[in-house]
């Protein structure tokens, strides 16, 4: 028996083990609910050690999968080592792991791709089935066997009340004073009996600052002392700045019009570098008390908190470079008071984006001219990631950007004549960018938004092309609403280059 001084709960001492021992409790066939969100919080060593003995189990003849729900996309430890061993029967739901990608491309294992707000009560609802195991991060184990989050808390709240058995990884490597910083929502109820969600400001906490967890549940404890893997990111290129300054201008344009307060209203940004050129052009820009009611903090964002330009953020993981983990951990106390930490079904409910009146920020694959979006495949049959959060904001959010460059990096036009997949419709949309332009689809029938998005989004050489496909669909007399030429409408894909 091995003590340990993150474990103050007494009477766990002897449920201490090694990853691959606790490994060895997992069943072929189980369901397991991991943390993790957005390559923040999740297990660092209990799956890859499942990997390995899945492996083992593989090269003996004996057949060995398990099914994964997390928060959101975790680690090439985790998805990637588990899709690499052909361990993995289910996945859900959001991933954005290149290897575990090529699996669910190459039908190898199948792939759920949900709103991440509807995850926690799918499960509450029965409609995913049973969940077997919970295998959860955090930073300590209190005295009276609460649970301190770590850098996620994703659907950490709703794995560890369902599961039957508990797996828990005390990561020291997770700095003691992330305490506080969560907020963890018990006042979930299922339909009908179902309350308001009492948050009216970003900054409002209505939880718990740990996870609850039945004790005599718990199986195993592992120790780790492990970083997240920290995100990369680029500094924002001419394309991605672009696109930052036609949406700053619009915003100020709104602030101007009085259809926006000069502080914003709280702002949803999306994963990857346009966020964080966006995040950079806010801070640089004029807009002061701003706050942010959305899924993940990135370094841009941490940066707004630190300069003052933002007063308040709401999100469900801190997914940050290493430079920004420590930006972070050199001020703590700084950010915890500017940050919580809920759990997603919370950071993304509905209810609360719309009462607050988000601005949803996303990026996209592919929209088309009459603004339909594609977040999601390529060419309508590869997964790229998931929907994320993009539903939970984009429809329920006051305004609904979504972003992207003009064409892919071989001049093919991602503004098209029919998506190829359709994750967010004409209803949900109501701005598109590109570094071309801005199109302000608000108000717009389909043929107008079409004439808006193929002058300001499309790249100048493709649009003759497309306007020629709108004037060519315009021929048929009885369909010139949403005008197409259904045997012409994917002929893009192969035919047009900017
Ligand atoms: N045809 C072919 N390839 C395409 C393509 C298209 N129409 N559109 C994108 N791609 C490829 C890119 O070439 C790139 O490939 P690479 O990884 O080999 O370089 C890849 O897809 C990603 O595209 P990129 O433009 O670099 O994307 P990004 O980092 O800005 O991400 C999404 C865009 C849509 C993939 C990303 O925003 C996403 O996953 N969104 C859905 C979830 C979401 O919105 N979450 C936020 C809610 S909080």
């Amino acid at each position: 028996m091995t003590s340990h001084p993150r474990i103050l709960a007494p009477g766990l001492q002897d449920r201490i083990m090694t990853a691959a021992q606790a490994a060895a409790l997992i069943a072929p066939g189980t369901t397991i609910g991991m943390s993790g969100f957005t390559g923040a919080g999740y297990p660092k060593a209990v799956p890859t050690a499942l990997a390995a003995r899945i492996e083992a189990e593989h090269a003996a003849g004996h057949p060995f999968k398990v099914s994964i729900w997390t928060g959101a996309s975790t680690s090439p430890e985790l998805d990637g080592a588990m899709a690499k061993v052909d361990g993995i029967e289910m996945r859900l739901p959001y991933q954005s792991d290149p290897t575990c990608r090529e699996y669910i491309n190459a039908g190898r294992l199948e792939y759920m791709d949900i709103h991440l707000s509807h995850v926690a009560q799918h499960a509450w609802f029965g409609f995913l089935g049973k969940l077997d195991v919970a295998l959860v991060e955090v930073t300590a184990i209190n005295a009276d066997g609460s649970l301190v989050p770590s850098t996620s808390v994703g659907n950490n709240k709703t794995w560890l009340d369902l599961a039957d058995k508990v797996i828990i990884e005390v990561n020291s490597g997770m700095d003691a004073r992330l305490a506080g910083m969560h907020d963890v929502y018990y006042g979930t109820a299922l339909p009908p009996h179902r309350k308001p969600v009492p948050i009216l400001e970003t900054r409002d906490r209505i939880g718990d600052s740990f996870l609850r967890c039945d004790p005599s549940k718990i199986i195993a404890i592992v120790h780790t002392d492990e970083p997240d893997r920290g995100i990369n990111f680029t500094a924002p290129d001419a394309t991605s700045e672009a696109i930052a300054g036609h949406i700053l201008e619009f915003l100020a344009h709104e602030v101007k019009r009085g259809r926006l307060p000069p502080s914003l209203l709280p702002i949803q940004s999306g994963v990857g570098n346009v966020s964080n050129a966006v995040m950079a052009g806010l801070d640089a820009g004029p807009f002061e008390g701003l706050t942010a009611f959305t899924e993940v903090i990135q370094d841009g964002m941490l940066q707004l908190l630190r300069s003052g330009k933002m007063v308040h953020a709401s999100a469900t993981a801190l997914s940050l470079s290493r430079e920004g983990q420590k930006i972070l951990l050199d001020d703590l106390d700084y950010y915890r008071e500017r940050i919580l930490l809920r759990t997603q079904e919370i950071s993304n409910h509905p209810e609360v984006v719309r009462r607050l009146g988000i601005i949803a920020i996303n990026g996209m694959i592919e929209a088309d001219i009459y603004g339909n979006v594609n977040s999601t495949h390529i060419r309508g049959s590869a997964i790229m990631n998931g929907i994320g959060g993009s539903g939970d904001f984009a429809r329920n959010g006051y305004l609904s950007f979504f972003v992207t460059p003009s064409v892919t990096k071989d001049g093919t036009s991602r503004i098209v004549p029919m998506a190829t997949h359709v994750d967010h419709t004409e209803h949900d949309v109501q701005v598109l960018v590109t570094e071309q332009g801005l199109a302000d689809l608000r108000g717009l029938s389909p043929k107008q938004r079409s004439a808006v998005i193929i002058e300001r989004c499309a790249h100048p050489d493709l649009r003759p092309a497309l306007h020629g496909y709108v004037e060519e669909a315009m021929r048929n007399p009885r369909g010139r609403h949403t005008p197409h030429v259904l045997e012409k409408a994917f002929t893009f894909l192969n035919d047009w280059k900017a």
